[in-house]
């Protein structure tokens, strides 16, 4: 069932192995004066924790929202935007001196695109960046070699919208500053929270990391008779975690990592920020932007300065693609990967003159919710506190019903695909061994071989072999989760035969809505369909670590048009 000319990657082999394995290498390897000072392992999981960290006081400043960016004016008869991209200083924390970021029109995270369904939106992206990259730039990696790619390098790929190939943001779309490019998004899907964020070939993990994401929400016109809460009470929230020296630059790692975690949360651009709360309902559209990291959350109330038992529960409303058909209650944690959104209401009533933690106990790096190992952990990402009273009466409601998200039938599917997410060692030029991770086997530039037919539906089954759980997106579609199953990793290794230990089991019942992202677990196989409508040509897919999908875990989406 798998082609035979491929080479044999080592699937299966674990983190712990490959480190050992690896621990002869690293000695031949020149470590840098900044990697050394922080401690860090090239062929590992990198983070400036371990001795070089920062430790910021927690909560001092209030969460930021992002503005919601005024449009320039009208083009051929759509709504028209001229966003750059720029460096500059932001404060991300009292005690720190302003950091040298990047943005989109001079913020970090980048002004919320607002647009209703349907509405045609233009985006004249400009690149109005300085010819050297604010953070250093391996040109080991393919894609980002030197001189034949600029340092400095941008593409703005809009995550989650359904958009022509052309306005998509292709990784070798990118291009340098002075360029822009212009984009067109027809917005003809459901109301959801997507986002912006940088894409170029090979340095995606450092242009997103230097600051360049943001929010883009389509607006359904008929939500509005939910009576969700809205206005003030509505706010997005990106959680990002970086690392800092200790002149408040940011810190990433000089030499390629497979994973690199920061130390620091920072929540809309702010280094573990708290945010005053009325005691009553609010909408939150939480994003996980960060290169690597999964988060696990939960409100703790905070007795006496320490976490103690839970506060309100989140009701999700909302996936990656939309809302949900009825809200659901989380009563423990929400699980979530890089890459995916959850669409939350909170009632902070009943807690008021309290203050509630979100609180974080993903492990990292992620394998799985049990996993007792935590080589960066990240427990407090930022404080909501309750004031006494509410300024008006709440009357937003928690709707029963929310939305219709109709079942894509599972026989109407015209193809399956059995795709493998594993990972190989290979030579580092100049000596040495690092992680490569790949899809099916494959890099990059290989021929395109996911080539759905125009008008189609397509079962993908994920086949996850490695020690560690890979959030995997497409481009251009919505999908949604069939289940997840187990199976024999040894035997399937050895003879390409799937072999089931288990049944499989239905996505969790705040991922069964339209989704982009979807959490392949290891040793499972994660079955996903999806539906190629409208547009045809050239996209991407790939894991959402961003390490990962730098370093060749992105494969080719081509959809044909049909005959
Ligand atoms: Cu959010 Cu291809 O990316
Ligand atoms: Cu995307
Ligand atoms: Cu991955």
């Amino acid at each position: 069932m798998r082609g035979s000319s491929r080479s044999k990657p080592n699937r299966g082999l674990s983190r712990r192995t490959f480190l050992k394995l690896a621990g002869g290498a690293i000695g031949a390897l020149a470590i840098g004066p900044a990697l050394s000072r922080v401690g860090i392992e090239p062929l590992g999981i990198g983070t400036a924790s371990e001795e070089g960290g920062l430790d910021l006081e927690r909560f001092v400043d209030p969460l930021p929202i992002p503005a919601v960016m005024q449009p320039t004016g009208r083009d051929q008869g759509a709504t028209y935007y001229e966003i750059r991209m720029v460096e500059f200083p932001q404060k991300l924390h009292r005690d720190l001196p302003p950091t040298v970021v990047w943005g989109y029109n001079g913020t970090f995270p980048g002004p919320t695109i607002e647009t209703r369904m349907n509405e045609r939106v233009r985006v004249k992206w400009i690149n109005d960046l300085p010819e050297d990259h604010v953070l250093p730039v391996d040109t080991t990696i393919p894609g980002a070699e030197y001189p034949d790619n600029p340092y400095v390098r941008n593409v703005v790929h809009l995550h989650g919208g359904h958009v022509a190939p052309e306005s998509d943001g292709h990784p070798e779309d990118w291009f340098t500053p002075g360029q822009h490019a212009l984009y067109e998004y027809p917005n003809s899907q459901p109301g959801a929270t997507l986002w912006y964020h940088d894409h170029a070939l090979g340095i995606t993990r450092l242009n997103v990391y230097a600051g360049l994401a943001g929010f883009y929400i389509i607006r359904n016109p008929r939500e509005k008779t939910l009576r969700l809460p809205g206005g003030n009470y509505e706010i997005p929230v990106v959680i990002q975690d970086r690392s800092f020296s200790d002149d408040g630059s940011l810190f990433y790692p000089e030499t390629f990592m497979p994973e690199f975690f920061g130390d620091t949360a920072v929540v809309n651009g702010k280094v573990w920020p708290h945010l005053a709360v009325e005691p009553r309902r609010y909408r939150f559209r939480l994003l996980n932007g960060s290169t690597g990291r999964f988060y696990n959350l939960q409100l703790l109330v905070m007795e006496g300065g320490a976490p103690s038992q839970p506060g309100p529960p989140l009701h999700q409303i909302g996936t990656d693609g939309g809302l949900l058909p009825a809200p659901i209650r989380i009563d423990g944690r929400l699980l979530l990967a890089p890459a995916e959104r959850a669409d939350v209401i909170i009632d902070f009533s009943g807690f008021e003159g309290q203050s509630l933690l979100l609180h974080n106990d993903a492990k990292t790096p992620f394998i799985s919710l049990d996993q007792t190992e935590d080589e960066v952990p990240l427990p407090e990402i930022m404080r909501f506190d309750v004031s006494d009273s509410p300024s008006s009466p709440d009357t937003s409601i928690l709707p029963r019903k929310l939305a219709t998200v109709p079942k894509i039938p599972e026989q109407s599917a015209i193809k399956v695909r059995d795709l493998t997410l594993e990972m190989k060692m290979v030579m580092r030029p100049g000596g040495g061994m690092r992680m490569q991770h790949l899809l099916n086997g494959l890099e990059f530039h290989d021929p395109v071989t996911e080539k759905p037919q125009l008008g189609t539906t397509e079962i993908w089954r994920l086949i996850n072999v490695i020690d560690d759980a890979h959030p995997v997106h497409l481009h251009l579609v919505q999908f949604q989760i069939l289940d997840r199953q187990p199976f024999d990793v040894e035997q399937y290794m050895a003879s390409g035969e799937l072999v089931f230990t288990g049944d499989p089991v239905p996505p969790d019942p705040n991922e069964d809505g339209w989704k982009d992202t979807v959490r392949a677990n290891p040793g499972e196989v994660t079955r996903i369909i999806a539906h190629f409508g409208d547009f045809a040509g050239q996209y991407v897919w790939h894991c959402h670590i961003l390490e990962h999908e730098d370093f060749e875990m992105m494969r080719p989406l081509e959809v044909v048009p049909g005959r």
